[in-house]
């Protein structure tokens, strides 16, 4: 089946993580957390097909406020492909790059009102994260991991400048 993150078309397979999909195909996604639900740098919004993901996750419930949810908000480290179909997100990261080539006084903005989205659950955010447990290795290696990514995705991201186009590939230099 076919999956539409930020506007390119992947294969994926059912029982596939969202995250998964995204770094497998170098997509512009957040998981400095290395998937560990931690971060909350993976939202995706869902366009459509969202009746194919899997139920929101307790993670997910505790951590994602009634607006986000409203607004077809996931956490990529947490929604699973589930049945065939449709997909189309686009990532958080995806629409703050977005807003920064085309309207960067909008940016401010968002990042407010993901600031807000953000805090009104924090009070849940830190009940989940305090009644969890964690191998602490696996996880310094998933943020180490996450963090390095992340690193080469931000500076792809934002050196467009200096990519050019030629025979309709993208160079990077
Ligand atoms: S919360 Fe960090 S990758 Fe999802």
């Amino acid at each position: 089946m076919q999956i539409t993150i930020n506007n390119h078309k992947y294969e994926a397979n059912q029982g596939d993580r969202l995250l998964e999909v995204a770094r497998l195909n170098h997509e512009h996604i957040g998981y400095f957390c290395g998937g560990n639900t931690i971060c909350q740098t993976c939202y995706v919004k869902v366009l459509e097909g969202a009746e194919l993901l899997s139920p929101l996750s307790e993670e997910e419930k505790a951590i994602l406020s009634e607006n986000l949810l409203k607004a077809g908000t996931r956490m990529a480290c947490q929604a699973t492909i589930e049945k065939p179909g449709t997909i189309r997100v686009v990532s958080a990261v995806e629409e703050v790059k977005h807003l920064l080539e085309t309207s960067p006084l909008e940016l401010g903005g968002y990042v407010a009102t993901m600031g807000w989205e953000a805090m009104i659950k924090v009070p849940d955010t830190l009940r989940l994260q305090a009644g969890r447990e964690f191998d602490l290795w696996q996880l310094f290696c998933d943020v180490l991991s996450g963090i390095g990514d992340g690193w080469k995705l931000i500076f792809n991201a934002f050196s467009f400048d200096c990519c050019s186009k030629e025979k309709g590939e993208t160079k990077v230099c």
